[in-house]
């Protein structure tokens, strides 16, 4: 566990079990650097059992707020103060930071999928009456949520163990008013025809997983297709899209558009997520995939 004494700099961190790998340290030092404000954002890799007591030593610890990431997401919603409507509709919180002394926290992911959605396909809003979801985890939980409040007419759910799917199509009744269902993968080849937008919230696809048995081919002209992977940076489900003829928006994005709100609620700048952070954290990933740690 990272923890040392109260600094003078504001300083932040993730939190996750494990954490080593992630990239948020590489992101927000960038725009600490960027903006020339002297801070630091580091890694701190916390078992569930001792997550209760590292939030509520937080401030003590000298740090003015952190991202969570897995495990912690849901226990991280049950400890703080304070909670804003998204990370209620969802149950779960990934940026904390304090105010007026209380500790609040956000789920970002929601913004992040959506601002990297309006970034790589700008109007697809508009030209989607129907998106399928695969996967009915944590990530597909804020998916579906931002489809959702941005008024996709029709929500599917499509995912393994079919029970997972309908849970999350119950999580969220009061809010669709019967816009969303679930489906089995037995389903996903009558769906693909209709679907204007397909999003891979699965780990399939990622370096070191089983490949995403999807063929999107039979999507209709203009349909745009997002993978959250992002090791590798194209997936195969990409690569297939894109061949296609559709839209295609990589997953890095949604990374490094849920970041943004953190930092500025912890450094005080709303930091712009540029052509020079994507290249610089694309080379980090080029480098661990030949140190084969990607
Ligand atoms: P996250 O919080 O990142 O979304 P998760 O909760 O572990 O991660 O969810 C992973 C998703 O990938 C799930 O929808 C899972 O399907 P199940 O609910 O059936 O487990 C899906 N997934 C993982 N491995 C899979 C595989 N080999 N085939 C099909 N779906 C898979």
């Amino acid at each position: 566990m990272t923890q040392s004494s109260p600094q003078s700099f504001p300083r932040a961190c993730i939190i996750g079990f494990p954490a080593r790998h992630s990239r948020s340290p590489l992101i927000h030092r960038f725009w600490l650097r960027e903006h020339g404000i002297a801070g630091d954002y580091d890694i701190a890799e916390v078992s569930p059992d001792d997550f209760p007591a590292f939030i509520r030593n937080l401030a003590a610890g000298g740090r003015v707020g952190a991202n969570v990431t897995v495990p912690h997401k849901e226990a991280a919603f049950r400890l703080v103060d304070e909670a804003t409507d998204t990370a209620r509709a969802l149950g779960a919180v990934n940026t904390l930071w304090f105010e007026n002394g209380r500790l609040w926290g956000d789920n970002t992911d929601v913004a992040g999928f959506l601002a990297n959605l309006d970034a790589g396909a700008p109007g697809w809003q508009e030209a989607t009456p129907v998106a399928t979801v695969l996967g009915a985890g944590g990530a597909a939980r804020a998916v579906v949520y931002g489809l959702l409040a941005r008024g996709v007419g029709r929500v599917v759910i499509v995912n393994r163990t079919l029970a997972r799917a309908q849970a999350l199509v119950d999580h969220f009744e009061g809010l669709s008013g019967g816009r969303i269902e679930a489906a089995d993968w037995d389903g996903l080849a009558r769906l693909l025809p209709d679907t204007a937008l397909l999003v891979n919230t699965t780990s399939l696809g990622m370096h070191g997983q089983p490949p995403l048995p999807v063929d999107p081919d039979p999507m209709p002209d203009g349909a745009v297709v997002t993978d959250a992977v992002y090791v590798p940076l194209e997936t195969p489900l990409l690569v297939a899209a894109r061949r296609r003829g559709l839209r295609t928006v990589g997953g890095l994005g949604m990374l490094l558009h849920q970041a943004a709100s953190g930092f500025a609620r912890w450094f005080g700048v709303m930091p712009v997520v540029s052509q020079a952070l994507q290249d610089h954290v694309v080379a980090d990933l080029q480098e661990a995939a030949k140190g084969g740690k990607a």
